[in-house]
Formats: C-alpha cells, structure tokens, sequence
C-alpha cells in the first residue's frame, strides 16, 4: 500500500531560489539608504584591486586580533582557567592559523590532512586536538604517539585506540565527544555518543578502565550559529553532572570539559530580519562560568572552546567586480530616456568562493555613496555557468556598471576552505597587517594548481597540431 501523500508537503527541489528571498523581501527593498566600504583598514579598494586583481579576499589583522583578544578577555574575566583551539577547518590559511598561534591558541583539527597542517607551523603534538567523525588508524596511532588529544567520536574509533593503545610507552590522554539535545538548539546527533540513551557514560566508563587511557576531557560541540548562550549553560550543566557521576563511581574527576565551538560572528541568516541581534561573545562566558563556578574553586576543571566562526567571519571580506547588467535594454516605458533597467549583476565571484552564501545574508557594499531615491532591490548573481548561482535574491544596491566594485562582508569564516575549483581558479588571498601594510597570503591560482596531480595515459594522448 502506498502512504498516503500530505497535502501540505511539496517536496525539496533545487531552483535558483535555494528558499530564500521571495517578491516581498524585494518589496520591501527600495529607495532605501545604501551603505558603502571603500577601503579597508585604511587600504582603499580601488587600490587593492589594482594591485592583486578581482575577485580578492581581503583580510583585516587587526579585526582578527581584536576579536580574538576581546574573546579571550571576556572568558578570562569570568573564567581563567579557560584554553583557545583555533578551529583548522575554519580557515586553515597559515598566516591566519598563525595569527592565533601567536595570541596563544592551540590547534583544534579534524583530518589528518588539517593535523598535518598544524605539525608544519611547529605545533607540537601536545597543543593538538584532533576531533572529527574519521580518523584513520594511521593518524591515530600518529597523534596519540605525538602527545595530542584525541577526543573520540564513536565505539569504531574507541575499539582502534583500545587496539593502539598497549603498545604505547605510557598511558595516554584522550577525550570524548558527547552529544545532547540542549532543547534551545537542533541536537547534532551525527557527532560523538549520545548522552541522553546513557552511551556517553559507558564509553567514559569503558575508558577510565583501560590502564593504558586517561580520561582527560568530557567534549560536546553543541552547533554552530548558535544564538542562545543559554544552550551553552545547558551543555555545561549536563557535562558536569555527568563529571561528578564518574567521580562518584570511579574517584576520576575528569580535568577538562571542552565545549566546542558554535558562538555567531556578525553574519545574519537569510530569513532573519535586519534588526535581529546577535548575542555578544561576554553573553556566552557569563552562561558558561555561571554553572563552572558554581563548583568549589578546587573542583572547576579546565574550560576548553574551538570557536571558529565567531573569531574570523568578519574579519574577512571579498571583493568582487561586475562583469554584467542583466535587464540592461532601455527603460521600455520611456524609450527616450536614456534609462537602463536593471534586474540584477553578474559578478566576477559566485557560491564556488561564497559557499556560506547559500545560509548567510552576506552584505553586498558599493564603493561609493549612492542616492537612496535611485536605489532598488537588485538580484547579485554570481559567475557561475549553473542557475543556483545567486549570491543575494534581492539586495538594495545603486545603479552598477560594468568594472564597478562590490565588496562582500563578512566572508572569512568557512569560505576559503569550503570554497571549489568549480569552473574558476581560485583568488588571491591579502592580509592587510596591523600596521597598514599588505601581504599575499596565498596567490592567484594558475591552470596548474588545479591539473597538478593528473596524469593522462598513453593512448589518450593528443598529437601535437
Ligand atoms: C568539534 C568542533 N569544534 C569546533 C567547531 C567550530 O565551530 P564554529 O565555527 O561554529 O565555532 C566545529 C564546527 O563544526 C566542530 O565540529
């Protein structure tokens, strides 16, 4: 028998829309005041584009510096006993790793790949987290051997330690990712073992027997985007309770309890309205200190956090040039007028560098101050040849002409790693320094970049014409 069809379900389907923006948010988009960026840090656009070409990734050294020390700042007040990983995957670009690196942050990674990385910039192993839902064997025994903290995701990945572990030359320190269902936020079930069905407990009580395993940190990353510092106080709640269970059974009062990462930047999600606002770093301390401190002084164990997003979304921008009006034929009701209509701009950059673009309402600046009366809801397609290559459905720019900027913001967590090599070669990549000056951080890629590795067999190859 067929189940019956809801009437109210229509199922998914790929379009140009991706569910977001509609008529009424391009109503509602008109004559409207438009901001506008030409420089960053002191470093005018016009001038970075000359210099480094379009499309460009700008990051700010001082935004990243700030953010990071205000971050610190606001844990360290309420909280001191509290340790930084910087988030590989966030943007794992070495001079913004080592940006961190320098303000104290150990390293938190989730491939063996990413761990490679970190060794490299003269990480030692110690200073390593290595978390992540696929480890291999190989990079197992590697980071156990080097010291590093293992915090382990599933039974798969326990019963390959506990294989690893006895021909080890000491007891080593591991932790244990734990998921939860804070009830504020959509419970990442695909990540660690539940805590709720009493997994979590037999796999720390299963570890804490092993004489060659400490049981050093009890893990939850709760999300990420997370709006409500409250879930985080929830999060802490729940793994201390669990923390004073196994002291109660075992006497192992387990030293760390990590807390992930999942704080918000700046970055507002399509269908969020304008004014909403997001919760300051200071809002999701006190949440976490207020249940950390509640235990005697001699009890509080180390707090450690792996933000990523919060610490380097807007501190990134990227600039794009408009290569296309669309709609640009003559104003049809006024032939005469001289006036283009225009329904949108293809610009130089699309989803391939701007993957978070299809959650997050990037804002979309114009280089120039404009008059709010020629103002209207424009669509920003991007340069792909694909039709779900819309940056902004509607956004309130100015009349744009070809070779006019647009500089995108904030950009600088998740794009650089996640971006393709779909159809484009990727841009360069400048950090403009504290002190005003700016450097490439990683270069225009080349035709090679992209072929480096592939390799075509004899009978495929073509004759030189
Ligand atoms: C285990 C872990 N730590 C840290 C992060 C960083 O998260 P965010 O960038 O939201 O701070 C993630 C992201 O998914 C994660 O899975």
């Amino acid at each position: 028998m067929r189940a019956p069809q809801s009437r109210t379900y229509s199922p998914p389907s790929i379009t140009a829309e991706l569910g977001r923006g509609d008529a009424a948010l391009a109503r509602n988009h008109q004559n409207r005041n438009v901001p506008f960026c030409d420089q960053i840090d002191g470093v005018s656009i016009d001038d970075l584009v000359e210099q480094f070409g379009s499309p460009l990734f700008v990051f700010s050294e001082r935004t990243v510096i700030e953010t990071a020390r205000r971050a610190k700042k606001a844990f360290s007040k309420v909280y001191p006993n509290t340790t930084f990983g910087w988030s590989y995957k966030t943007n794992y670009l070495k001079a913004i790793c080592n940006i961190f690196h320098k303000e104290g942050w150990i390293a938190e990674v989730v491939s063996e790949f990413e761990y490679q990385k970190a060794e490299q910039a003269g990480i030692p192993g110690k200073d390593i987290i290595y978390n992540g839902p696929c480890k291999s064997r190989e990079s197992l025994e590697h980071a156990l051997r080097q010291g590093s903290l293992v915090q382990i995701d599933n039974w798969d990945e326990l019963r390959v330690i506990e294989e690893i572990v006895p021909t080890l030359r000491r007891p080593v320190d591991v932790g244990i990712r734990i998921w939860m269902d804070t009830g504020l936020t959509p419970a990442w079930s695909k990540f660690g073992v539940s805590l709720a069905s009493g997994e979590a407990a037999r796999a720390v009580l299963r570890v804490i027997a092993n004489p060659h395993l400490k049981l050093h940190t009890l893990h939850s990353h709760i999300g990420t985007y997370v709006l409500e510092p409250k879930a985080y106080a929830v999060a802490a709640e729940r793994l201390v309770i669990l923390r004073e269970l196994i002291s109660r059974k075992t006497g192992h009062l387990v030293p760390c309890i990590n807390l992930g990462g999942g704080f918000p930047s700046g970055s507002l999600l399509h269908e969020m309205p304008e004014k909403t606002k997001v919760p300051p770093i200071e809002e999701y301390a006190e949440a976490i200190a207020g249940v950390l401190n509640q235990l005697p002084r001699a009890q509080r164990p180390q707090l450690r956090l792996e933000t990523g997003r919060h610490l380097i979304d807007d501190a990134g921008y990227l600039i794009a040039s408009v290569v296309a009006v669309k709609g640009a034929e003559r104003d049809k009701a006024q032939p005469n007028s001289g006036k283009r209509s225009r329904g949108g701009y293809v610009v130089d950059a699309g989803v391939n560098l701007l993957y978070t673009s299809t959650w997050f309402r990037v804002n979309v600046l114009p280089t120039k101050p404009s008059d709010p009366l020629h103002n209207s809801a424009s669509k920003l397609y991007g340069c792909l040849c694909m039709n779900i290559d819309i940056i902004r459905q509607a956004v309130e720019l100015p009349p744009l002409e070809v070779d006019d900027k647009l500089v995108l913001h904030p950009v600088g967590a998740y794009n650089l790693t996640q971006s393709m090599q779909f159809i484009g070669l990727r841009p360069a990549v400048v950090l403009i320094g504290v002190d005003g000056s700016v450097n490439v951080i990683r270069r225009r890629e080349k035709l090679a970049d992209v072929e480096n590795g592939e390799q075509v067999p004899e009978r495929l190859q073509l004759a030189a014409i």
